[in-house]
């Protein structure tokens, strides 16, 4: 029972980005993926996505032990593996309770009826403290950074996939975004989902503290070690690598 990244290799548009990642995740592990900018975090992070434009050329991407590399994105989803969009569209009209009740349905591949799913929703929205009124917004629609991350964690809680992918390459989110990502997280990671967190943000590592933390440099991973490291970056930075 893991998420396993073997060995992955990462191109994109010919010019390799990822250059033999090997990262396993186990059942309610988080694990940080940090590193500066240009290091080839969200690139790994769309790969494993299956991002159209970024090739896996060796390596691979597994669930408990099902290869996963082969399949299309919403496969993979089906499989465990949540797919978190970064730039999810305004849509006028489709408020965030039709989303997200369209989607849990999809998952679910069984129907739902639309008072079953508004009772599902108002209980996720009260666990993670989300006003109700949220479910009433339209999609994306001139949503803050906190709220973003509201809809990317309620997502989460709808889902319940096994393991989840998260860039936080907003580099704009304030100190409330990043609690409500790190309350999200410590509650589904309570619940047995793993998570590989992208971060830059040290800070977000200490509200939750991971499991293992990745250094990401030139595609390659420099350093692996527990949350003293995270905290040693936060101090020193990236320059002994
Ligand atoms: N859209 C793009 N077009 C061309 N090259 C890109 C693009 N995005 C990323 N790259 C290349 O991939 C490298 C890694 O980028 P990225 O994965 O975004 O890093 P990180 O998320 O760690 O900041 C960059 O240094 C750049 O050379
Ligand atoms: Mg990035």
């Amino acid at each position: 029972m893991s998420l396993k990244i073997k060995n992955l290799h990462v191109s994109r548009e010919g010019k390799e980005i990822v250059k033999g990642v090997t990262i396993e995740i186990m059942p309610g592990e988080v694990h940080a993926l940090m590193g500066q900018n240009g290091s080839g975090k969200s690139s790994l992070a769309n790969a494993l996505m299956g991002h159209p434009k970024y090739v896996i050329t060796d390596g691979s991407i597994g669930i408990d032990d099902e290869d996963l590399t082969a399949l299309k994105p919403n496969e993979r989803a089906a499989k465990g593996l949540f797919l978190s969009m970064q730039h999810p569209p305004e849509v006028s009209g489709v408020t965030v309770a039709h989303f997200l009740r369209v989607i849990t349905t999809t998952a679910r591949r069984e129907p739902l009826s639309v008072a079953d799913f508004r009772k599902l929703l108002k209980e996720k929205m009260a666990d993670l403290k989300i006003d109700a009124s949220f479910m009433h917004r339209g999609l994306n629609e001139g949503f803050s950074g906190g709220e973003k991350k509201r809809m990317e964690i309620l997502q989460l809680a709808l889902l319940e996939p096994k393991y989840a992918v998260l860039d936080e390459t907003d580099s704009g989110l304030d100190v409330d975004a990043l609690k409500i990502v790190s309350d999200g997280v410590r509650k589904l990671r309570e619940k047995g989902m793993g998570v590989l967190l992208i971060t830059h943000h040290a800070r977000i590592l200490q509200d939750l503290e991971p499991d293992k933390v990745h250094v990401l440099k030139d595609g390659l991973i420099v350093a692996d070690g527990s949350a003293d490291l995270a905290a040693e970056i936060e101090k020193d930075g990236f320059t002994k690598w």
